[in-house]
């Protein structure tokens, strides 16, 4: 698939029809939104609910966080990479062994695949967090830098990162290296759950490659105006 800047719509929705509804609101667009599937739609809705998005024209990364031993990876990967999915990821914590095999899976017989992407710290892991109980030593930036590394040496598209860190990542690994980036809202929305936000707009400036918007756009009045807003300020 092609690196293209874009908006990601996460679909956190407990229900195909939950998530179908939500998605009816856009079936006068012509470009249909980006979508990303994560573990709760999927484990609800399985592989119909991404059968069904293919068909009605959305790009989909399937945020699966894969992480196992490299040969049931590779495996799971050659089940998903026939779904025919957009863009797939696995834990970079797995090894690059483990990196490797996912490509490995990924990769059709054409030699075309899904993107894949590596989470590298998940956000929710403190500093504090990473240091006592999964006894990783040294700065969390540092660790995610090197995280990153091992995925682009494994031979990964990118990594999943706040967009805060993404310069640090780019600094890493190139600048061809992909970023993919939540923790998104607009200047005047709730930031709710999340802590290390910034705006569309910014995420661009520091190098998000595609930016996973959920709630400013999913909770939204006008879902579609939302998302609109997120292109133009993201795509330019
Ligand atoms: O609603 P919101 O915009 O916060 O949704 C962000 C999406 O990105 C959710 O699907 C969340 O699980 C996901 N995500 C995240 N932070 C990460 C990785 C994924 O917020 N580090």
């Amino acid at each position: 698939m092609e690196k293209v800047r874009d908006v990601i719509i996460a679909c956190d929705f407990g229900s195909a029809e939950q998530a179908l509804e939500f998605l009816d609101r856009f079936a006068a667009e012509e470009r249909k939104p980006f979508v990303k599937i994560g573990m709760e739609l999927y484990y609800a809705a399985g592989n119909e609910i991404v059968r069904e998005l293919k068909r009605r024209g959305h790009k989909i990364f399937l945020d699966l966080k894969l992480h196992d031993i490299p040969n049931t990876v590779r495996k799971a990967m050659k089940v998903l990479s026939a779904l025919d999915v957009d863009m797939v990821n696995v834990h970079a914590s797995g090894t690059r062994e483990m990196m490797a095999a996912a490509l490995e899976g990924l990769t059709r017989e054409d030699g075309t695949r899904p993107l894949l992407i590596a989470v590298t710290q998940l956000t929710s892991t403190s500093q504090q967090a990473m240091n006592e109980q999964l006894r990783v030593e040294g700065d969390i930036n540092d660790v995610i830098a090197h995280y990153a590394r091992n995925a682009r040496e494994a031979g990964l598209d990118g990594v999943v990162c706040s967009p805060l860190e993404a310069g640090l990542v780019k600094e890493a690994c190139g600048p061809d290296f992909m970023t993919v980036t939540p923790g998104i809202r607009f200047a005047d929305s709730a930031a709710d759950d999340q802590v290390r936000i910034t705006t569309p707009a910014r995420a661009r400036e520091i190098g998000s490659d595609f930016i996973v918007v959920g709630r400013p756009i999913t909770a939204a009045a006008d879902p579609v105006a939302a998302w609109r807003r997120c292109v133009a300020d993201f795509c330019g």
